[in-house]
């Protein structure tokens, strides 16, 4: 089976002080970061994402609390729960997303590729179906 997303365990630079993770760009980020957000203060039963990205290639941490994330290739579909701020969820390019579940207390931070761009967003099942197909 082929995997539609990739968890990143992050080295814990730990002394007697507590804990501490670094995150590079073309080192243990597998690309050069250029944009950060965080999401926060999701309200209950509420689904965010539901889009693809054409070229986008974003890691998400979950920074404090938990969330689900379900990635969709158009073929394969897989679900992850992020609570460890040590792990990042790698989604590539013309992965359909949606997070749901998150606990009132989580922070959701997204690394990602490339600037805000709307045209790169895919905000249509069936259009993110037919981009790859071309
Ligand atoms: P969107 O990506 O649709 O959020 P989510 O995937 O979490 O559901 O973004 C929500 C709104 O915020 C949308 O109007 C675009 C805007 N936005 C920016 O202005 N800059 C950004 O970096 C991001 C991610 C979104």
């Amino acid at each position: 089976m082929s995997h539609v997303g990739q968890i990143i365990d992050f080295n814990k630079i730990v002394d007697s002080r507590g804990e501490m993770v670094a995150l590079e760009g073309d080192r243990n980020i597998p690309f050069d970061i250029k944009r950060v957000y965080y999401i926060f203060n999701v309200k209950p039963g509420e689904v965010r994402g539901k889009h693809a990205h054409k070229e986008l290639k974003q890691v998400a941490i979950a920074m404090s609390g938990s969330c689900k994330v379900s990635l969709d290739n158009g073929e394969t579909k897989e679900e992850f729960i992020l609570n460890d701020k040590s792990k990042g969820l790698l989604i590539d390019s013309c992965v359909w997303r949606e997070m749901y579940d998150f606990s009132s207390d989580c922070v959701l931070a997204v690394l990602a590729s490339e600037y805000y761009l709307e045209s790169d967003y895919l905000r249509d099942y069936k259009e993110f179906l037919n981009h790859k197909l071309v």
